[in-house]
């Protein structure tokens, strides 16, 4: 028995044909849907104004463009690999083929806090939108205490808030759910749905931005400058230290393109569609946010931007007609929801993967006879997601989001280069260009961005991994089938 055993490609590219459980329905325009739907959220409508008033000021645009490109490297690898193995376990699969069975466990692992994390993160943003909403256009107050967790952790320790659930965060996780228990087809149109809606409004938030800019030109001018504000002498307040700290900050807002991969063996395509959906959906993002970054900091003063609704604060400040807020407003919900969708979507795939391989029961490897989808794993995601969604604190869990996702990216870009030097001559229907710089660029400067997370981020991820081998020794690896042939 080898930890470090792996799966050859073709073995895994004869279970992707083989494997006919799952419906193969999304098309190319579908998996860039998919992706816009998982990365344009919270990052964008939330974040974006409070990074920008504390770290990097006007520059915030360019801490999009350093974490856009460390992104789209890292794109670039999830594509090669995403075309040529089209199978649901995504970066799991990936390092099953190159790292062994021990990364591919731990990658697995791993992305537990990429996508069940952030499904309930999300949706505890989504929650407080939807109150907010109710109360300013419907009359309608949600009780507080109905509408937060009953705990929060505060400087380290844990505190009752006095709320006993959130409920609305619990509410939209089950609905969420039992569209992807349903059919991929009717979570795919339900996404683009939500896709458009946001995409529509983020479009006419960056028009009137523009027409603000341009017939107010003195006013914006004084708003970005300086552009680079200068530090304040503490390491990442402002200066290129800011501009750096805050990619890390937005980095949430990207998290999420990679989610298509997982989605592979539900693609018609896969060879060609794979890398339309993850490169495309990753550009048009890059474009959207720079464009918002750039108008928001136009339009309002960036030591202004620190607050729960930027982009809302800043076409007021602005002097936008009320009705582009209730716009707005619509358009964090159904960007949210998406964001939402496609996490509970990855996630059991990934699980549904790890099932297929024995490192999980093999009742997690189920299909539904009719709707084709691995029901047991989205059920259980759900249930999981909105345990936490309903009963956990968030400040525990943004910073480990991405530190999870950004450690899997490291992995794919590596792997990558391993794999191209093992195999070369493998069939590869897309190539990542300029192997090894683009990967390697791609890996350092995702480790650079773990590397600027707080210590205790790190120590929570380690002690998670550690969980993790804890599981595998306990279970995977004794249960593998790669390593007991004759289970
Ligand atoms: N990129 C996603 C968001 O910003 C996770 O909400």
């Amino acid at each position: 028995m080898s930890l470090f055993k792996t799966k050859s490609i073709a073995q895994l590219q004869a279970e992707a044909s083989g494997d006919q459980r799952l419906n193969r329905t999304l098309s190319a325009t579908n998996l860039v849907s998919l992706g816009i739907g998982a990365i344009i959220g919270a990052g964008i409508f939330v974040l974006t104004g409070q990074a920008a008033a504390q770290y990097a000021g006007p520059a915030i645009a360019l801490s999009f463009v350093i974490s856009g490109l460390g992104c789209l490297f890292a794109g670039l690898c999830y594509a090669e690999f995403a075309a040529m193995v089209p199978i649901a376990g995504s970066a799991y699969t990936y390092s099953y083929a190159t790292l062994g069975e021990f990364f591919a466990w731990i990658i697995g692992w791993d992305l537990i806090l990429e996508y069940l994390f952030t499904a309930p993160t999300v949706a505890v943003g989504w929650s407080s939108h939807f109150v907010t909403f109710l109360h300013d256009f419907c009359g309608i107050t949600f009780p507080a205490h109905l509408a937060n967790a009953p705990f929060n952790f505060v400087n380290g320790e844990w505190v009752a808030t006095g709320a006993l659930v959130n409920l609305p965060a619990m509410g939209i996780i089950a609905f969420l759910t039992t569209l992807l228990y349903v059919g991929i087809k009717e979570s795919a149109n339900f996404n683009n749905a939500m896709v458009i809606t946001k995409v529509t409004v983020l479009l006419g938030v960056i028009g009137f931005g523009l027409w603000f800019i341009f017939t107010h030109f003195a006013q914006a001018k004084a708003n970005w400058t300086p552009f680079i504000p200068e530090n304040t002498g503490v390491d990442g307040q402002f200066g290129w230290s800011g501009i750096m700290r805050g990619a890390g900050v937005i980095f949430f807002a990207y998290i999420g393109f990679d989610a298509v991969s997982t989605s592979a063996q539900e693609a018609k395509n896969p060879q060609r569609d794979m890398p339309r959906g993850i490169i495309g959906s990753l550009l048009v993002c890059t474009v959207i946010f720079i464009a918002v970054s750039l108008v928001l900091t136009g339009m309002q003063k960036y030591t202004d931007l620190n607050n729960a609704a930027p982009v809302v604060n800043a076409l007021i400040a602005a002097g936008a007609p009320g009705a582009l807020r209730f716009v707005v407003e619509i358009a964090a919900i159904a960007g949210l929801s998406s964001v939402i969708l496609v996490m509970l979507m990855g996630q059991p795939r990934i699980f549904y993967s790890m099932a297929n391989d024995g490192l999980l029961p093999a009742t997690f490897a189920k299909a539904h006879p009719r709707f084709k989808t691995p029901y047991v794993t989205t059920v259980i995601t759900g249930v999981l997601a909105a345990i936490i969604g309903g009963l956990l604190p968030l400040s525990l869990l943004g910073e480990l989001v991405s530190i999870g996702t950004l450690f899997a990216f490291v992995i794919v870009c590596v792997s990558i280069i391993v794999l191209r030097y093992k195999q070369p001559g493998l069939a590869r229907p897309f190539r990542t260009p300029l192997v090894p710089l683009v990967p390697l660029l791609g890996a350092g400067i995702c480790f650079w961005q773990m590397a600027s997370l707080p210590r205790d981020t790190w120590l929570r991820l380690i002690v998670w991994m550690t969980i993790g081998i804890v599981i595998y020794f306990a279970y995977g690896r004794r249960h593998s089938k790669l390593n007991n042939p004759q289970r």
